[in-house]
C-alpha cells in the first residue's frame, strides 16, 4: 500500500476518499466516478519533462522499456513489484504533410500518434498495464470487461500475461473481426450478449459486483492513469513541447478524460506552461456527447453537472428504443460512462466536440491508409473531425495538431475491404480482376 496516492470521488458534494488498496469502480458513498489523486510532496517527480528521456538509455529495465511506466512518477500508486508490463507504449508520433493537405493544414503542422502499434493493436494497452498492475496489487484473480472489441483484446492479452482469469462481454454482431479473433485467440472467455455495448456495460457492472470480479472498463480509475501516458509521449515526440490541439475520437470517453487529467496535473506540477485544446469527435450515429454539449449545453460547472439533462436524454433514448449505429464500431456507444470526467476535461482544455458521418470517416481512413500507417475507422474520425474544425476556421492552418490514431488498420478489415471493393468512397482503390495471361497482365499495369 502507498501513502503517495488515494482515490477520491469527483462529486463536489461528496468528495469521499478511499485507499488505493481498494478495488472500486464507483464511489461507494454516492455512486459517482472516482479519481486517483496524488500526494505530490511524497513523490520525486523530475523537475523537467525531458528528464524522462534518460530512461531510453536504460531500456533493459522492463519499466523503462514501457512507454507508460517510463513516466512512473506521474502515476505513482503502486510498487514496482506489482507492475505488469508487456512492452506497451512503443508508439510513434508521425508528422504527416500529405494528410495535412487533406485537412487543409500547413506543412509540418499535423502529427499522427499511432497507438495501433501497441502489443494488442490499440491504445487500450496503456490503460491495461496500469489497471492490471492495480489488480495484482489488490490480489485479484478474476476479471471482466464489456467491450466494442479493443478492450476485450487488450484485457485478454494482459490477463494471461499475469495469470488473471478474464471474461469479456461483447454485443452480438457489433464487433470487428480482428478484435473478436484476438479475444478468442488470447484465451478469454468470450460472451456475446444479444444487445449493444451499453447493454454489455450495464451487465458487466452487475456481474462484477455480484461475483467480486475485477472490472477493467474505463470506469476503473487506475486504467485512465495509464492512458495519460499517450499525452506524455506526444509531448515527448514534439521535443517536450505541447501542441495547440489534441484531437481524439469519443466513445466511452476514457481517453478524453485521461488526457484532461494528464494536462491539469502537468500544469499543476509546473512541467508545462500551457494546456492544449482538446477536440473530441463522435460519429453521428453515436453522438451523445455532441448532443449534450452542443445542443443541451451540458457543462462541468465545477463538478455540479446538471444530472437532469443527462437523465432526460437517456430516458428519451430508452423511450425511442435507440441503439447507436456507426461503421466505427469502436465508438458505437450512446451512454458513455466517463461523461462527467470528459466534461471536466473539456473545461480544463477549453475543448470542443464535433460529430462526423460514416462517409467522412471512411474517406479519412483511406487517406490515412494511403499516406500514413493506416488505422481503424474510429481513429479516422479524428481526421474527419479536424477537417470540419479547419473548415470552420476554429483551428488555424499553422497551428500544431496531434491526432490520436487509437487502433490498428487490421482491426477491422471488413470496413476497409468493402470501402475499396464496393467503391464506397472518393478514394476507393478496388482490385482489378484479370485473366491468368501475361500479355493481359502487362496491359493492366499502370
Ligand atoms: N478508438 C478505438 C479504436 C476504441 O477502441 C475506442 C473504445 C475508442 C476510440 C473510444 O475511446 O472510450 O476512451 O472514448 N473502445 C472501447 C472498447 C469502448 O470496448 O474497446 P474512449
Amino acid at each position: 500500500m502507498t501513502d503517495r496516492a488515494y482515490q477520491k470521488c469527483i462529486n463536489p458534494g461528496c468528495r469521499a476518499e478511499f485507499d488505493c488498496g481498494e478495488a472500486l469502480f464507483k464511489c461507494p458513498a454516492c455512486g459517482e466516478l472516482l479519481d486517483i489523486r496524488y500526494n505530490w510532496d511524497k513523490i520525486k517527480v523530475p523537475g523537467k519533462l525531458n528528464e524522462f528521456a534518460k530512461r531510453w538509455g536504460t531500456r533493459d529495465n522492463r519499466l523503462d522499456f514501457s512507454g507508460v511506466w517510463r513516466f512512473r512518477e506521474l502515476l505513482s500508486y503502486c510498487d514496482d513489484e506489482h507492475k505488469v508490463t508487456i512492452g506497451e507504449g512503443q508508439t510513434i508520433l508521425q508528422q504527416n504533410d500529405a494528410v495535412a493537405r487533406y485537412v487543409d493544414m500547413g506543412a509540418g503542422c499535423l502529427h499522427l500518434q499511432y497507438e495501433g502499434l501497441n502489443p494488442s493493436g490499440s491504445f487500450k494497452d496503456n490503460g491495461m498495464t496500469a489497471a492490471f498492475s492495480h489488480a495484482k496489487m489488490v490480489g485479484a484473480t478474476s476479471s471482466a470487461c464489456a467491450s466494442t472489441g479493443n478492450t476485450s483484446a487488450s484485457v485478454a492479452l494482459y490477463a494471461h500475461s499475469c495469470g488473471v482469469k478474464c471474461t469479456v462481454f461483447i454485443g452480438s454482431g457489433r464487433i470487428a473481426f480482428g478484435k473478436l479473433s484476438q479475444a478468442m485467440d488470447y484465451g478469454a472467455q468470450t460472451i456475446q450478449i444479444l444487445g449493444d455495448f451499453d447493454d454489455c456495460m450495464r451487465q458487466v457492472q452487475a456481474v462484477c459486483t455480484k461475483l467480486g470480479l475485477y472490472l477493467l472498463n474505463s470506469l476503473n480509475p487506475f486504467r485512465l492513469e495509464g492512458q495519460k501516458a499517450i499525452m506524455y509521449r506526444i509531448i515527448e515526440g514534439l521535443g517536450w513541447d505541447v501542441p495547440d490541439w489534441i484531437v481524439v475520437p469519443g466513445g466511452n470517453l476514457g481517453n478524453s478524460s485521461a488526457f484532461g487529467k494528464a494536462f491539469s496535473e502537468l500544469k499543476e506540477l509546473g512541467l508545462i506552461e500551457r494546456i492544449p485544446r482538446l477536440a473530441i469527435i463522435n460519429a453521428t450515429g453515436a453522438e451523445t456527447l455532441n448532443d449534450l454539449v452542443n445542443n443541451k449545453k451540458l457543462r462541468w460547472n465545477e463538478g455540479n453537472v446538471e444530472q437532469a439533462i443527462i437523465d432526460d436524454y437517456y430516458a428519451d433514448l430508452t423511450a425511442r428504443n435507440f441503439s447507436p449505429h456507426t461503421c466505427a464500431s469502436a465508438i458505437e456507444i450512446s451512454r458513455p460512462v466517463n461523461l462527467k470526467k470528459c466534461l471536466r476535461a473539456i473545461d480544463v482544455c477549453d475543448g470542443v466536440v464535433r460529430a462526423v458521418t460514416d462517409e467522412e470517416i471512411v474517406d479519412a481512413k483511406a487517406i490515412i491508409g494511403k499516406y500514413g500507417l493506416g488505422c481503424e475507422p474510429a481513429s479516422a474520425a479524428t481526421i474527419a473531425g479536424l477537417r470540419h474544425l479547419r473548415a470552420e476556421g476554429l483551428i488555424g492552418a499553422d497551428q500544431r495538431v496531434a491526432c490520436v490514431l487509437t487502433g490498428h488498420a487490421l482491426k477491422d478489415p471488413d470496413v476497409t475491404v468493402n470501402y475499396h471493393k464496393k467503391k464506397q468512397g472518393e478514394f476507393s482503390n478496388a482490385p482489378v480482376e484479370a485473366p491468368n495471361d501475361l500479355d493481359a497482365l502487362i496491359k493492366l499495369i499502370r
